[in-house]
């Protein structure tokens, strides 16, 4: 899968507050597209931690970006993350990962896990390519974050992605664990 593009960059990680210390979640930096752009609005501000599964990634990003607190490791953990690291809640939770390649089980586990970890007032942010937005797979996961969160929004479709994709930002998590 290519990286994601600036643009959609700047629209995931719109959230992410310009003013107080928020604690900001990315999970699956890959290469660090969501990453920079998480830095740059934070600018020195706050706490980004960032969980990535795969160690080779992961590295490159502790060389790159010192100031990023990078865990090896399941997003599904994240409650464990945020509390190893006195931290109730999550401001805001931005996801780069692959839905599409998740397993039905995983995919309901780790959404639970971002649902159970976000602030009341917390935002969390995923992408989704344009073109698959009627499969079966993209259906099941809008059904799983509305299960979730009271508020999901899509935004309009950023064209200069390949391929293009589209924003989902989801508000005010349900806490129901094993929802849908
Ligand atoms: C498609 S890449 C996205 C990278 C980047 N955020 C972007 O949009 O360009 C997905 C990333 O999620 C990571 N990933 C996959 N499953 C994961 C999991 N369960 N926990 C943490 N990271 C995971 C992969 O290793 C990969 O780096």
């Amino acid at each position: 899968m290519a990286p994601s593009s600036e643009f959609l960059a700047t629209r995931i990680v719109a959230p992410v507050p310009l003013r107080g210390d928020p604690v900001v979640v990315e999970l699956g930096p890959g290469t660090g597209v969501f990453t920079d752009r998480i830095q740059q609005r934070l600018a020195g501000r706050g706490r980004h931690i960032a969980i990535e599964v795969n160690r080779r990634f992961a590295d490159r990003l502790v060389r790159r970006r010192p100031a990023v607190d990078v865990v090896i490791g399941d997003a599904a953990a994240i409650g464990g993350v945020l509390a190893d690291r006195g931290c109730r809640t999550a401001d805001v939770v931005v996801s780069g990962l692959p839905w599409a390649l998740f397993p039905p089980a995983r995919q309901q586990r780790t959404l639970d896990a971002i649902a159970a970890a976000l602030a009341p007032a917390g935002v969390f942010s995923t992408f989704a390519y344009v073109h698959a937005l009627w499969t079966p797979t993209a259906r099941r996961l809008r059904r799983a974050l509305c299960a979730r969160f009271e508020e999901v929004v899509m935004e309009r479709t950023v064209w200069a992605n390949l391929p293009p994709a589209t924003v989902y930002h989801c508000r005010r998590p349900v806490h129901s664990p094993g929802a849908a």
